[in-house]
């Protein structure tokens, strides 16, 4: 369907209550970047909330790659969005709603300047629901988050619990690197969503020899880092030159960071599946 002409009812369980998921997959020359780990995910959240699947994942599979075609995409996003459906506005789940898919591509350039350059993040308390694992649409801390952060001069914003310690970004995972060149990124529970791309990074950091360590870091520990970087299926891994008007290390992207894009871009566009098969 034409862009223009799509629209959803205004009964839409999403629109009424955010009672709906998502997924964002980078589009690298073509390629579907971690395909699998962001299909598993949405299986993931819509059976936590039980939204019945739309339609079965070969058949996702096969309308990603008809949308990708359709819109000549080389290089962007692809979004895909499930929710509960359509039906009288009533909290408890509708007997008989069938659930909604919304699927569109947008191109974008994922391997931009900042990425490059570092960008500085702002921090913010995490005012967020306990469930931080399941990709909800309900993203309204996020949008308060990021528009805070914008307001502030920063590209993204990082959350901070009530003991002091770093939860993620509003739309990323957040990484520092300690003196001693140890990764460490959030444990994957429920208090944060557990990043496709920070897994791939976790893997790419271990074939280079690094050490990962999944714990929680405070805020303190992320001032005094040797480096630190975001992650997410738009951004891969981006430094994090300053955070709140204070300088990382010399306020340069760090080595271990730059190698770690590196790799995650040669990752990307080398080891993926063509979504559909044409040369690029
Ligand atoms: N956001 N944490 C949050 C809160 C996110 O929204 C995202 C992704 C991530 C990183 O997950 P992944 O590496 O699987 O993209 C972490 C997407 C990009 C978005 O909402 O646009």
């Amino acid at each position: 369907m034409r862009h223009a002409e799509a629209s959803v009812h205004i009964e839409d369980r999403g629109f009424q209550f955010a009672d709906g998921v998502y997924e964002v997959i980078a589009v690298m020359g073509g390629r579907f970047v971690d395909e699998a780990g962001h299909l598993a995910r949405l299986t993931y959240s819509m059976s936590q909330l039980r939204i019945t699947p739309p339609v079965v994942e070969a058949a996702l599979k096969l309308l990603s790659r008809g949308l990708v075609r359709r819109n000549r995409l080389i290089n962007g996003i692809l979004y895909i969005q499930v929710t509960r459906g359509r039906a009288p506005r009533d909290f408890k789940f509708p007997r008989d709603a069938n659930s909604s898919l919304v699927m569109t591509t947008r191109r974008m350039d994922l391997s931009g300047a900042a990425g490059e350059m570092g960008v500085e993040v702002i921090t913010v308390p995490d005012i967020r629901w306990a469930r931080r694992d399941i990709k909800s649409t309900g993203l309204l801390a996020q949008v308060l988050a990021k528009q805070g952060a914008a307001e502030r001069g920063g590209a993204e914003a990082w959350m901070v619990d009530a003991q002091g310690f770093v939860t993620e970004g509003a739309s990323s995972n957040a990484w520092i690197v300690t003196s001693e060149g140890v990764l460490v990124t959030r444990q994957a529970d429920n208090s944060v969503l557990h990043g496709v791309t920070g897994n791939a990074l976790e893997i790419l950091a271990r074939e280079h020899g690094f050490t990962v360590e999944r714990r929680a870091f405070t805020l303190e520990e992320a001032f005094q880092a040797r480096e630190a970087f975001l992650s997410s299926a738009t951004t891969f891994c981006t430094p994090v030159v300053r955070i709140d008007d204070s300088p990382i290390a010399n306020g340069h992207p760090g080595e271990i960071t730059r190698t770690l894009r590196d790799s995650y871009r040669n990752y990307a566009t080398a080891r993926q599946e063509l979504a559909f098969p044409w040369p690029c």
